[in-house]
């Protein structure tokens, strides 16, 4: 059935075309229609038509799965979900789906979509049937120009190859990193406390989105890009671009060429500029070491970063990793890395600032928070029993769990361990974030703040 459709129908929309222009030519003549109008709308029914015929070459739907509620074949549903997203209402725009229930499938000109909010759905895709859901060819295609070949944007033996290399320098290194942080630390520290002289408001969004790319490119490529001392980079402004498109060319899935992007190329140039040249540097200092100690591998600094590592790892052939492979897994890395950390910051700030009643039991106990409603009191001994496996999943599960997780623990630990020792917070008054979703959620409008002095 479905191949008929694939050989049919290119066909069949050849002979209706013709025979609309033939109708349309007649009617032009008689002074009834606008051809580009007719056009126009035959376009629309035959695209949504195929849409509705290649979404049936997907895989059975489970007949108890309810269907999303659409009344114009998802036009309505898309443009509800563009003017939440404008609204700064994402989040809720989200929640509101999971009331049509908790697994629910709808089909989008053609692309067959799931929204999966019940555990067992969760659990289901992410570990008992890992296999049959890979990221897939639209991820690959909106990813590859910026993320290459690297982890995140991996699916089969070469996603496994890769993970099955970084893991150990994860292990040995998930307490050393923490060790990395210590420079920013007193980096940011010195900008709150100029702050702080001035009685100036910090957006500690960017704060700690500079904060983490500093500590991330220190951790993984033994580099640390210094966005503290820089603010406007063209490395993390390009950073920052590249993500939001792909962050909509992954919705979009197949029709991702849809979204203009005409600086894209340009973009990922711009980041280039610094990966090449740090892995081309490291390549040469490794090379130089290898001649000074015969070929040995080098045991006592094979894990001060990632790129270390790398470099004294070789691939299944045996091969050392060439230099493209080095900069797709360096990007892959600072990516998954950076944006995760400074939204956990960003929104613990917020959290606090709004409670500092809260922010009083924190400095005798560190804890982790629910984007949702802001109750740390669920992970108690007591209510924590209640929380069901695969509720809670911020840092995936099953086999593509998160890499970093207990890098990312320790450095937001540690980071707010020293920020509560040092200072008090609120948020400005009035301020409202909007949280926006692109590959993670941030606020859209920032996350104003104004600091004080810590007095015990
Ligand atoms: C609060 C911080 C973090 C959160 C919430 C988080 C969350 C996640 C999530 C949800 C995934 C799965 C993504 C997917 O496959 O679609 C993931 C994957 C990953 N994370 Fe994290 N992450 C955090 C920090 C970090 C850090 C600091 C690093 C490394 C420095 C890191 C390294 C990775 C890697 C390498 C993967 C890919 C794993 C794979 O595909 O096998 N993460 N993370």
């Amino acid at each position: 059935m479905s191949t008929q459709v694939a050989t049919v129908a290119p066909s069949l929309i050849g002979n209706v075309y013709a025979l609309l222009r033939q109708r349309q030519r007649s009617l032009v003549k008689r002074g009834k229609a606008n051809p580009a109008m007719a056009m126009l709308a035959l376009t629309a029914v035959l695209y949504f038509w195929l849409g509705r015929m290649r979404a049936k070459k997907g895989p059975p739907r489970g007949k108890a799965v309810p269907h999303l509620k659409t009344n114009l074949f998802m036009i309505d549903v898309a443009f509800t979900y563009v003017r939440a997203r404008a609204n700064g209402e994402e989040l809720k725009f989200v929640q509101d789906l999971s009331k049509q229930g908790l697994t629910i499938t709808t089909e989008f000109v053609g692309h067959c979509l799931i929204l999966a909010f019940e555990p067992s759905s969760v659990q289901h895709i992410l570990v008992k049937n890992f296999e049959n859901y890979p990221k897939g060819p639209a991820f690959h295609r909106a990813f590859s120009p910026f993320m290459g070949t690297g982890i995140f944007n991996a699916d089969g033996a070469a996603w496994k190859n890769q993970r099955a290399l970084a893991r150990p320098h994860f292990q040995v290194t998930e307490y050393k990193g923490a060790a990395h942080i210590e420079t920013q630390i007193n980096q940011v520290c010195g900008i709150v406390d100029k702050a702080i002289a001035n009685g100036d408001v910090i957006d500690v969004q960017d704060l700690w989105s500079r904060y983490t790319i500093d500590t991330a490119t220190g951790f993984l490529f033994g580099n640390c890009v210094n966005a503290l001392d820089v603010p406007q980079q063209k490395f993390v402004s390009a950073f920052n671009y590249t993500q939001k498109v792909c962050g909509w060319k992954i919705r979009l899935c197949e029709y991702q060429n849809l979204f203009p992007a005409p600086s894209f190329p340009q973009k990922v140039k711009d980041m280039d500029e610094v990966l090449l040249p740090i892995v081309d540097q490291a390549i040469a200092k490794e090379m130089n070491r290898r001649v000074g100690a015969g070929g040995a591998d080098d045991e006592e600094h094979k894990h001060d970063n990632l790129l270390q590592h790398f470099l004294n790892s070789v691939d299944e052939n045996g091969k050392p990793f060439d230099r493209i492979y080095l900069r797709d897994m360096l990007m892959n890395f600072l990516l998954a890395g950076r944006d995760t950390s400074t939204n956990l910051l960003t929104f613990m700030f917020y959290n606090l600032g709004k409670n500092p009643d809260v922010m009083e039991r924190v400095r005798e106990e560190i804890f982790s928070v629910d984007a949702e409603e802001f109750d740390p009191d669920r992970w108690g001994p007591e209510r924590v029993k209640m929380v069901r496996p695969f509720m809670f999943f911020p840092f995936h599960a099953g086999p593509r769990i998160c890499l970093g997780q207990n890098f990312a623990y320790n450095q937001a630990m540690n980071t707010m361990t020293r920020m509560l020792q040092r200072y008090t917070w609120k948020v400005i008054d009035g301020f409202v974030p909007k949280p926006e979703s692109d590959i993670t959620m941030y606020s859209r409008n920032g996350m104003h703040i104004i600091f004080d002095e810590y007095k015990d």
